[in-house]
């Protein structure tokens, strides 16, 4: 009988409440031990909703008060390489949100140093390689079912309707394709097992001109060339008109395979005076929810039995260094 892994749950935002509650209600063995927020009313309700972890607006002190074993961290990306780091040097066990940071220099200071720590699970959320239907293009792909891949196509476009969060973090974020299309980046990387030897991007400002203040374009897209000859075409973006479009093609010599085409809610109908229509998923939570839970058990096996992370560092910086690649291909155009 093994006691419950201690786990502190770092960022109580979109994605970091969703996290805690995995940590608190949904994962066997494990205890949420404590919460850190910045944000005084998201921890008030966090102490309504997980009564037994400790609040905390500042993460030294609750790394120096807890005796904890992992920290889930689901802060702003600008924070995610500080925070790992300070948490391997108490000895803990890291599962970090993507982007692992938004400089290479930062990434590559976290791959040398955590080197020192073999002991340490130290893991990236790239929750799409957990997602049922990702798991099986990859297991077709492996198996030689498409062939010889010649196209690798994905987009993540962000419903119109959440366009005020994501002009709200646009300060904070590092860009569309650090932001967004790091997703795709590292499906590809995973899918194709191969990296990209040539990067070009282009896109813009075709609904909300805020974008431009920052640099960057509320639609962005990336052509790739992988060293073993696979094209890749990415498109991140903010303007769906439907809902979350996120979908995956990859074209090869004897198959394709696809993925999400329609970002269907479920698989209801309706058939009216307008047509035959699906209802849409409208965001990240309801299109990857299991993703989400698995990769925390994931993070959790890896764990207890002692197991290096199955989404390394290396895996965040190659991500960061091919976005930040298609990013500045997007600044020359
Ligand atoms: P958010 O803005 O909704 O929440 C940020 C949280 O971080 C807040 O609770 C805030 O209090 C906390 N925070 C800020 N500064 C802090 C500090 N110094 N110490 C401790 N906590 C601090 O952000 P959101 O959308 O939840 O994103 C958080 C991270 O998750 C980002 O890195 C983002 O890229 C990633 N993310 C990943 C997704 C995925 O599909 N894997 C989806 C959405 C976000």
């Amino acid at each position: 009988m093994t006691s419950p892994l201690r786990i502190g749950a770092v960022g109580l935002g979109r994605l970091g409440r969703f996290h805690a509650e995995t940590v608190a209600e949904r994962l066997p063995d494990t205890q949420l031990a404590a919460v850190c927020s910045v944000m005084p009313d998201e921890l008030a309700s966090a102490k309504d909703q997980f009564p037994n972890a400790t609040g905390y607006t500042d993460y030294s002190e609750m790394l120096q008060k807890e005796s904890l074993d992992a920290i889930v961290l689901s802060s702003p990306s600008s924070l995610h390489c500080s925070q790992l780091l300070q948490a391997t040097e108490a000895g803990l066990h890291v599962f970090t949100e993507k982007p692992l940071g938004i400089t290479i220099e930062e990434c590559q200071q976290v791959v040398q140093q955590i080197s020192a720590y073999p002991d340490r699970t130290v893991m990236i959320g790239f929750m799409r390689r957990y997602d049922p239907s990702y798991l099986e293009v990859k297991a077709r792909l492996d198996a030689g079912e498409i062939g010889r891949p010649i196209l690798f196509r994905s987009y993540s476009v962000d419903p119109e309707t959440s366009i005020d969060s994501a002009l709200a973090y646009l300060p904070h974020s590092a860009g569309q394709f650090l932001d967004m299309a790091v997703h795709d980046i590292d499906l590809a990387r995973w899918l194709l097992q191969s990296e990209p030897r040539m990067i070009t991007a282009a896109g813009g400002c075709y609904a909300h001109p805020e974008f431009a203040e920052h640099d960057d374009g509320d639609n962005v897209a990336a052509f790739m060339q992988f060293e073993n000859d696979t094209m890749a075409f990415l498109l991140a973006g903010r303007t769906a008109p439907h809902g979350y479009q996120v979908e995956t093609e990859i074209i090869g010599t004897k198959a394709t395979l696809r993925v999400g085409m329609t970002p269907q809610r479920n698989h209801v109908e309706i058939l009216d005076g307008h047509g035959v229509r699906k209802l849409c998923s409208q965001g990240f939570l309801e299109r990857f929810e299991q993703a989400y839970i698995a990769e925390l058990e994931a993070f959790v096996r890896c764990i207890r039995e002692k197991r290096p992370a199955e989404v390394t560092v290396h895996d965040g910086l190659r991500a960061t260094e091919i976005a930040m690649a298609a990013q500045q291909a997007f600044h020359e155009i």
